[in-house]
């Protein structure tokens, strides 16, 4: 029988590859993010499917609780809940506006707090369930400009690893942690930008798809923690047994590699309210071979039907 999946963070990016890929395998869907236009779009992506959408902000009050209530209205359970949403900031930390700093951290630790109590409390009614959250290779180390990201991240890390121990009486209850590096969405373009560069992810890039597909895996085979990237372990080991050396490369290598040469006015980007125009599951950091190889195959079947009726 398929399985019921909930996707916070439905939208852009991660999520939205992490929604088709589910409804690739046949689970119905339920969507949730702040863009209801673009829930429309997605729910287009996954049509062959039953599929939700609720548009929901995890920073207001209620409003997880209501996105629950709405899935088990409308599909009588709830199997899978997976946690993408969140917001970034770019600017050093005195120079973030507090506000900016603020909504991120409720953005990204509360309301992935929030997720993980609504869905943990339903899962331990029901006796089962797999709740899979997004957290990120800067969970485990630092980068300049992004303070509240990073504090949300570590966040994240410790609250994962003190639910997990407390869901040791609980097998058929799973929380798993998936801990991508630098992944190829439009996060780094909708970002807050107090920093006056706009931010590109350092490489190496993964694809959004990629991170889907190990965020699916979970599901058939629960792990505490996964990591997507080529160079987190290194990077993990660099900043834990030399720290000095570490934090003496960082900035230049952040400058050099993490912030393009755009300039750009200060701005909140998506970190109160949706950007649709800017969601999207690529970011255009990466060429999207898929787009290579049948791009040209699609023109040149376009042309033929205009040709052949
Ligand atoms: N991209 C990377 O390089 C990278 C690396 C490591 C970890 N990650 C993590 O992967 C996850 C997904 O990131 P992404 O890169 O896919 O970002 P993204 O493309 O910007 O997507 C973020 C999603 O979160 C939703 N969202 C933002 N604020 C929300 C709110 N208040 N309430 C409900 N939904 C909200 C957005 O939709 P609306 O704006 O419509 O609400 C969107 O669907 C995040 O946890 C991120 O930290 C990303």
């Amino acid at each position: 029988m398929s399985r019921v999946v909930v996707v916070v963070g439905a939208t852009s990016g991660i999520g939205r590859a992490t929604a088709r890929a589910f409804a690739e395998r046949g689970d119905r869907l339920v969507l949730a993010a702040r863009a209801s236009t673009t829930l429309a779009e997605v729910r287009g992506e996954c049509a062959a499917v039953d599929v939700l959408t609720v548009p929901t902000d995890v920073t207001e009050p209620g409003a997880l609780d209501a996105l629950v209530d709405a899935a088990l209205e409308r599909f009588g359970r709830v199997d899978v809940w997976v946690h993408t949403a969140a917001v970034m900031a770019y600017g050093r930390f005195d120079e973030l506006p507090g506000r900016v700093f603020d909504q991120v951290v409720r953005t990204d630790l509360l309301g992935t707090a929030e997720s993980v109590r609504v869905a943990l409390r339903h899962f331990r009614a029901a006796g089962a369930g797999t709740v899979i959250l997004t957290g990120s290779l800067l969970g485990h180390i630092t980068a300049p400009y992004m303070s509240a990201y990073v504090a949300s991240k570590w966040g994240i890390q410790g609250l994962v690893r003190t639910v997990q121990q407390e869901l040791r009486d609980s097998p058929e209850i799973r929380l798993c942690l998936v801990n991508p590096g630098s992944v190829d969405t439009p996060v780094y373009q909708q970002a807050a930008n107090y920093l006056g560069r706009v931010g590109r992810p350092p490489p190496p890039v993964t694809s959004p798809q990629r991170v889907a597909r190990a965020i699916v895996d979970c599901v058939d085979r629960p792990r505490r923690e996964v990591s997507v990237g080529r160079l987190n372990v290194v990077l993990r080991a660099g900043f834990t047994v030399l720290p000095g050396v570490y934090d003496v490369l960082v900035g230049p290598l952040m400058r050099a590699a993490g912030l393009s040469g755009r300039p750009v006015a200060a701005h909140d980007g998506s970190v109160f309210a949706p950007n649709p125009c800017g969601e999207a599951v690529r970011g255009g950091h990466l060429p999207d071979l898929r787009k290579i190889v049948f791009g040209p195959v699609s023109v040149v079947g376009a042309a033929l039907r205009r040709r052949f009726g």
